[in-house]
């Protein structure tokens, strides 16, 4: 399976200085790349990203998406909508939108159903926060939010779902997240305890050749590469240093 890089702009960028970024990224990426690229605006910018992407292999996602297929939903967007202006994948469940916006399992779990319906694919994001993880009680959590998060699921073999895991604790943290922050023997275990989480789903063909698992959390050009070396990692979801055109690049050919 190709590994996936997904930058997440967050609220960060206005759709002009969106258009700015990834067309500078797009000549540093360059057509090397075989790794599948994937790039969220907020939604006001997908448009014009859209329309700068075009002729390249550049993917593009939406930070988010509804659950209703339409109506009367002040503020939200529908699938429809984020399809029609060309995306591919939608992220789901980030950590932010469950803490501030209080995006529930529930939620998610609709989300996902939706996206997997309507051909786009969920980039499903789970994590524990650091008080989990010092009480020892991580496992816990992304069990349950696996567990509630694809509930009634069942990935059939035409649908492909990536799961971003993100330890909260390590996002947009403010010293440089290295894999001595999350060793990676621990990620690893992390890693295999999700895979095994997701075979108790679903057939083991299903888990290998439909889902990727990949990681978040403060992912610059400098800890990617050590990062890149798990093997059980299929890609990263990026924030911070997915704003910068060169280190973004850099991640992309680190794995
Ligand atoms: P970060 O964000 O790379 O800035 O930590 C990752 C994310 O929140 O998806």
């Amino acid at each position: 399976m190709r590994k996936i890089i997904i930058a997440n702009w967050k609220m960060n960028l206005t759709p002009n200085q969106s258009a700015d970024l990834v067309v500078e990224f797009k000549k540093k990426l360059g057509k090397e790349n075989n790794n599948e690229v994937v790039i969220c605006p907020s939604f006001t910018a997908l448009s014009i990203v859209a329309e700068k992407i075009k002729k390249s292999n550049i993917i593009l996602g939406s930070q988010n998406v509804s659950w209703m297929a339409k109506g009367a939903f002040t503020g939200e967007e529908s699938i429809s909508s984020i399809k029609e202006l060309g995306c591919k994948y939608a992220i789901v469940g980030h950590s932010e939108r469950r803490q501030n916006l209080g995006e529930t399992d529930e939620m998610i779990n609709k989300k996902i159903s939706i996206c997997l319906e309507k051909g786009i694919t969920p980039i499903f994001c789970i994590g524990e926060t650091l008080q989990e993880k010092q009480e020892g009680t991580s496992d816990h959590k992304l069990y349950t939010q696996i567990k509630e998060g694809l509930k009634k699921i069942d990935l059939l073999p035409h649908e492909n779902l990536v799961v971003a895991y993100e330890p909260i604790w390590a996002i947009s943290a403010v010293r440089a997240v290295t894999p001595h922050d999350v060793e990676p023997e621990e990620a690893e275990k992390v890693f295999k305890f999700i895979y095994q989480n997701l075979v108790d789903l679903w057939p083991l063909t299903i888990v290998n050749n439909n889902v990727r698992i990949i990681y978040g959390g403060s992912v610059d050009e400098n800890n990617s590469k050590d990062f890149g070396q798990i093997e059980m990692i299929n890609g990263f979801l990026v924030g911070g240093a997915s704003l910068d055109a060169d280190k973004f690049s850099q991640i992309t050919k680190n794995i």
